[in-house]
Order: structure tokens, then C-alpha cells, then sequence
């Protein structure tokens, strides 16, 4: 079984592969959802465009209302070419270069999100060469554990990430002597693919208590950004294909102090773009080995690193021959590394030289974090409204 219809998978069988195919109709469905239930509490999201920031992805999102969450001066740039108002932007990453910091600038963006006491200088100093006031919103680390992969956990100590707790007096202090930025709020990211919502609840209680600590010094945050992470689905994309916002959001009303006045900000990247996109592939050749048979695609971890890197898993199906007789395959690409790896030892129908196969759940960190290694081409995206 597969959702896609016949009709489709015969335009796939004549389009050249490797692609990446986006159901811009399920992408609606989610961001009207997304809207729902944000807007029921009156919270602000903004799309974490490093997820993917293809322009007609990024029409849609803003079309809603929707904000744009950065982490570089490009992508600060192409949300606002995108029509992202100035005043959604918000701007994080723990290395911004002089350069990406004046593209914020002269964008006048909602907040940079600041990393290190030496970036609040540096911002002062750049803010203060160009007559400017930056926004700055502090980003601290929790030291909450996110539950998912170590490489995208990022609200621990011992990760590169925010200011710790325990620089907190002297950051004050360092407030006082900078006059051309202004704090207007904090905000904290505690890691990706978070499916266990408690590690969330945790990071409410966190910043319950950081608040409590600013609201002693007398300092107001009007402004909070819980960063994102909501996880999704990898195995189940038809059954789970719009992630549950209602009680993602229902948590942060039942667990976060809001104060008078202040506004919730949220970071989401996966949970709006994942299940939208897959990348379709075509077997180039099965081939036998010791325990196991190799299905080799001509996609790699050029289109899609997220298993070779993290080990990830994304679900495979071969689109044109559902019915096969089963069989073991190892599914790989044509990269020069073992890593190069979508699946290992799955049982699959009885697969040819020519299948179509789909690899789902790609919309979020696929086609941005793909590479020309080995000299590959790019390849092309195509989008269910026009295809
Ligand atoms: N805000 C900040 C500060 C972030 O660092 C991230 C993701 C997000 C928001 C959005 O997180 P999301 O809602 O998409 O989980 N390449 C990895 C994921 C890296 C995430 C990096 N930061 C992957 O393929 O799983």
C-alpha cells in the first residue's frame, strides 16, 4: 500500500530521478492545524527555515502569518526577499559573523538571539556604528536533556549552545555598560526530534525559574521564545502525517508562567515541512551479497544524509511493485562510503532494476543539507500544484 495515487506514480516513471516531491496539500492541512492551535492561545510561531527554506515552501508559511526563525545572515535575507516582516524575524546561531550581524541590522529585526557575552559586544559595538538599538533576546541554556540523538541535543551544559546559569551575574553587570542594545526577552532551544513531550514540560519549569531570577533583579522579559524541536513520525508518515500541535501547545499553557502582557514565542522547523516531502529514487541495480542483498538507488547521502549521519530512520517503500514476494535488502546509494546507507535488513516485496522508490518524511534537513560530494549534480525539487 502507498498514498501515492497511480496517476502520480506515473508521472514519477517519467520524470528523471533522483527528485524530491513535495504534497504541498498536506503542507496546508499542517500549517492551517499549526495555526489553530497556536492561535488559540496567542502564541507566535516562527519557521525555522534551516529545516528548508525552498522559496515556495516559504511563500506558504509566511501567507499564514507566520514568523521566520534564522541562523544566518542568508537566511535572514531570503526570509525578508520572501516578504517575512522585519518584525517576525528572529535571528539565533552561537557563531553570527560581523557580517551576518549587520545583514540583521539593516534588516531591523525582531531579536538576535545571543549566545556569549562576547557576541553582546560585538552587537553593541556594530548596533552603535550605525546609530542603532539592537533587540536582543538572551539565549540561555536550561541544561534540560531532550531525550533524542546527541548530535541534536543542544540544551545541556556541555553543549556550544546559550549562556549558562551560572554566568548570569555577570551578564547583568555587562547590560548595564552596553547602550545600543536592549533586552527585550529570553530564549532557549533544548534539541530536535523531541517525540516525549515531558522534555518539554522540564524546560517550562526551567524557565519558570529564570524568570523568577530576572523578575528579583527587577529586569522585564517581555518576550520568551521556547525555541522548537517538536518531533515527528518517521515510521508511521500516513498514520502520524500531521504531528499533534494541540497538546504540544497545551503543555506550554499548562506549564509556563506567562506574565502580563508577555508574548510566547516558538521556533518550529520539522514538525511543519517533514511529512510534505519525499525523495523519489529509481534502483539502479540488486545486487547479492554474503546475508543480504544490496538495492542500490541513484539517490545517496548526497540527497539525503539525515541516516548516515545520525543514524536516522525514514521509511522506504517501493512504489511501482507493492506486491512482490518479500525479501531482505540493504537499500544504499552510489556514494563512496559504507555510511551511505538508507536501511539496513529490511524486509521488502521482491525489488527490480528500474523501481520506483520512495524514501518519505524528507521535507525537513533533506534537500537543505544535501552536497555535491563525489561531483553529484543538485537534484530538482517538484511541488504537487504544478507537477
Ligand atoms: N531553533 C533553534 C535555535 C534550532 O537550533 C533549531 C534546530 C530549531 C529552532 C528548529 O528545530 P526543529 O523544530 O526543526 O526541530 N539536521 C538535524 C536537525 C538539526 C536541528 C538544528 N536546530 C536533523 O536532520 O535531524
Amino acid at each position: 500500500m502507498t498514498i501515492f495515487s497511480k496517476e502520480l506514480i506515473h508521472k514519477f516513471s517519467l520524470t528523471p530521478t533522483p527528485f524530491y516531491y513535495y504534497d504541498l496539500e498536506l503542507l496546508d492541512q499542517t500549517l492551517q492545524s499549526l495555526k489553530q492551535e497556536s492561535d488559540r492561545y496567542g502564541f507566535i510561531v516562527h519557521y525555522a527555515l534551516k529545516a528548508n527554506a525552498n522559496p515556495a515552501i516559504l511563500k506558504k508559511i509566511n501567507a499564514l502569518g507566520f514568523g521566520a526563525d534564522c541562523v544566518s545572515g542568508n537566511e535572514v535575507a531570503r526570509a525578508a526577499e520572501t516578504g517575512f516582516p522585519n518584525e517576525k524575524i528572529v535571528f539565533a546561531g552561537v557563531g553570527k559573523s560581523d557580517e551576518e550581524i549587520l545583514t540583521g541590522l539593516k534588516n531591523n529585526i525582531h531579536s538576535f538571539n545571543c549566545e556569549s557575552l562576547q557576541e553582546l559586544e560585538i552587537i553593541d559595538q556594530l548596533a552603535g556604528e550605525m546609530n542603532k538599538i539592537a533587540p536582543i533576546a538572551l539565549r540561555l541554556n536550561p541544561n534540560v536533556s531532550a531525550n533524542t540523538h546527541k548530535y541534536i541535543t543542544t540544551g545541556l551544559e556541555e553543549n556550544k549552545f546559550g549562556i549558562n546559569q551560572w554566568e548570569l551575574d555577570s551578564l547583568v553587570e555587562k547590560l548595564k555598560s552596553l547602550k545600543n542594545i536592549k533586552l527585550i526577552g529570553l530564549h532557549f532551544h533544548i534539541g530536535s526530534q523531541i517525540t516525549d513531550l515531558s522534555a518539554f514540560k522540564s524546560l517550562c519549569i526551567k524557565i519558570n525559574e529564570f524568570q523568577q531570577w530576572f523578575n528579583k533583579q527587577h529586569i522585564a522579559i517581555p518576550n520568551l521564545n521556547v525555541g522548537g524541536g517538536l518531533g515527528i513520525d518517521y515510521h508511521e508518515p500516513d498514520m502520524h502525517s500531521i504531528v499533534d500541535f494541540a497538546s504540544f501547545f497545551k503543555l506550554f499553557h499548562d506549564y509556563l508562567d506567562v506574565y502580563p502582557g508577555q508574548k510566547i514565542h516558538f521556533e518550529l522547523g520539522r514538525a511543519l515541512v517533514a511529512q510534505c516531502g519525499s525523495l523519489i529514487s529509481k534502483v539502479l541495480y540488486i545486487k547479492n551479497g554474503v546475508n543480504t542483498n544490496f538495492m542500490i538507488l541513484d539517490a545517496g547521502m548526497t540527497e539525503l544524509i539525515r541516516p548516515a549521519l545520525y543514524q536516522a530512520y525514514h521509511k522506504i517503500e517501493n512504489i511501482s511493485n507493492t506486491n512482490g514476494a518479500p525479501q531482505r535488502y540493504d537499500v544504499v546509494g552510489p556514494i563512496c562510503e559504507s555510511s551511505d546507507c538508507f536501511g539496513k535488513a529490511l524486509v521488502m516485496p521482491t525489488t527490480l532494476r528500474g523501481d520506483l522508490i520512495a524514501i518519505r518524511s524528507t521535507g525537513a534537513y533533506g534537500e537543505v543539507m544535501s552536497s555535491n560530494y563525489n561531483l553529484r549534480e543538485k537534484v530538482e525539487a517538484y511541488y504537487s500544484d504544478r507537477f
